[in-house]
């Protein structure tokens, strides 16, 4: 099925999603590195120094992936749980070998999420919010298991305002995806979700209006690579 289709509808949008990251999980981490020129560790890190995160501190890692963010968080003490709806991703995450702090993994859907309304101080996700079938939902979620006053922080790919800037910035991660895609599955279209994700994404500005609007009044966003990427940092209301 072309992507364009694939992508169309919700539902579409959930199982092509779920299919995706069961066949790349192996090459995640690899693929991360590859596609940020190795940045984004430190595009995490800014993330997780954002979020302050202390000793006992209950938190919740959204679409954790391989766990990156949740173990980062760990290490300051916090009670971590690292939630993704792909199994491979959970199995590899809880696989990592590491010094420090050990997060609790949980397969689930952060549509749906198994936990009671203000069951965590801090909600995070790295490359999230963009993938989800719907992005309001999502939101919601986020905003019900935070206590009052608890916050959350994503990092994901912008969509640039501007045209030009935008026309360039998709047509080469389209062209680099397509190579690696086919490099590593013999499929292009693998890594060219990426650009076709960016496209159907509201664009930091409007996320964070979305964010407002559940009930995150001082939510705002940080641009990084030059606004090509975005860290959104959002603060419940009471
Ligand atoms: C691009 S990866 C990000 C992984 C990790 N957070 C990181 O920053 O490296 C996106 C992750 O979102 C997960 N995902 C997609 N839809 C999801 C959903 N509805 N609920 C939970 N996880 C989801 C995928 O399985 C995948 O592991």
């Amino acid at each position: 099925m072309p992507l364009r289709d694939a992508l169309a509808t919700a539902d579409s949008r959930r199982s092509y999603v779920r299919r995706l990251f069961a066949t790349i999980a192996d090459r995640y981490d690899l693929i991360t590195i590859v596609l940020s020129y190795g940045r984004d560790r430190a595009w995490k890190r800014r993330l997780v120094h954002l979020a302050d995160a202390r000793p006992g501190m209950r938190v919740l890692d959204l679409a954790t992936g391989t766990g990156d963010i949740a173990y980062l968080l760990a290490d300051s003490g916090a009670r971590v749980v690292g939630l993704d709806v792909t199994f491979r991703m959970i199995q590899l995450a809880r696989a990592k070998d590491v010094q420090h702090g050990r997060p609790q993994f949980l397969v689930g859907d952060m549509m749906a999420l198994p936990f009671a309304d203000g069951s965590f101080d801090l909600v995070t996700t790295g490359y999230g919010l963009r993938n989800v079938p719907d992005l309001d939902g999502a939101i919601g979620e986020i905003a019900r298991v935070l206590s009052p006053h608890g916050q959350m922080l994503s990092l994901d790919f912008n969509r640039p305002e501007t045209r030009v800037v935008r026309a360039v910035y998709l047509a080469y991660l389209s062209i680099v995806g397509g190579a690696l895609g086919w490099i590593l599955h013999r499929d292009p279209d693998t890594y060219r979700y990426i650009p076709a994700s960016i496209r159907n994404y509201p664009g930091a500005p409007r996320v964070t209006e979305m964010l407002r609007a559940r009930g995150f009044a001082a939510a705002r966003w940080f641009p990084v690579l030059g606004g090509l990427m975005a860290i959104h940092h959002a603060a419940k209301s009471a």
